[in-house]
């Protein structure tokens, strides 16, 4: 499946700080990601994304899936927020509630996730936050790293778009680890993300192949 070039009209997910969602925003604002960021969703009343969403007059949601009569209308809640902003892309960010099923169907190919490891390494369930880094250190692997991949029906198994290795040195502790994972994250995920701006990729099955950039072919005179 060949994402189409898409002017993406963004919402981010995000359950915490929210700096992830910070360097995607700021990347739209310097030209680097040409996109719109239209929406923050965040499940936590206090998240620290909501102050940024705020600071960038980027309008917010808190959603609580929980404070729904039914998961049915938790999703057309969701929908609504979406619909009512014209989204078409979205971008998980340190985002803690699973993902309903028809939303990640609706938003097929159209849906990224950042996850501070190396996956398929230390992913899955209960693998998220200072659990990664923890795991890292305890394992002893000499490389970590960032990955943002689409979203599938599971956690952390979609098609992998783009990969950093980040280093682990013995001395370090998984706040160290989490810290230098997490400049990475603010380089590769607009970068990621601008790559399906610009319509270079296509997903086959679990490989997700990236068309190389066109060089400028020089101008003679
Ligand atoms: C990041 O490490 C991200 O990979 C993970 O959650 C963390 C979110 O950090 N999914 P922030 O809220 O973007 O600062």
């Amino acid at each position: 499946m060949k994402t189409e070039q898409l002017h993406m009209n963004i919402a981010i997910f995000a359950s915490g700080g929210g700096s992830n969602a910070e360097a995607i925003i700021r990347a739209v604002k310097s030209g680097q990601l040409n996109a719109q960021v239209s929406l923050i969703i965040s499940d936590k009343d206090h998240a620290g994304v909501l102050n940024r969403a705020s600071n960038h007059g980027i309008p917010a949601y808190t959603v609580h899936p929980a404070s729904y009569a039914s998961p049915d209308t938790y999703l057309e809640a969701l929908f609504a927020i979406l619909d009512e902003q014209d989204i078409n892309f979205i971008a998980l960010a340190g985002y803690l509630k699973k993902i309903p099923s028809p939303l990640v169907d609706r938003f097929q190919g159209r849906m990224t996730n950042i996850h501070p490891s190396l996956l398929p390494s230390f992913g899955g369930p209960g693998m998220y936050g200072r659990h990664v880094h923890s795991a890292v250190r305890e394992r002893g692997v000499r490389w970590t790293g960032a990955t943002v991949h689409f979203v599938d029906h599971q956690y952390d198994t979609g098609p992998i778009l783009l990969q950093k290795p980040v280093p682990v040195h013995q001395d370090d502790t998984a706040d160290d680890i989490a810290q230098r994972v997490l400049r990475v994250e603010h380089q590769i995920y607009p970068e990621a993300l601008q790559l399906i701006a610009e319509g270079r990729v296509t997903i086959e099955g679990h490989r997700v192949l990236i068309e190389p950039q066109i060089p400028h072919s020089p101008n003679h005179s």
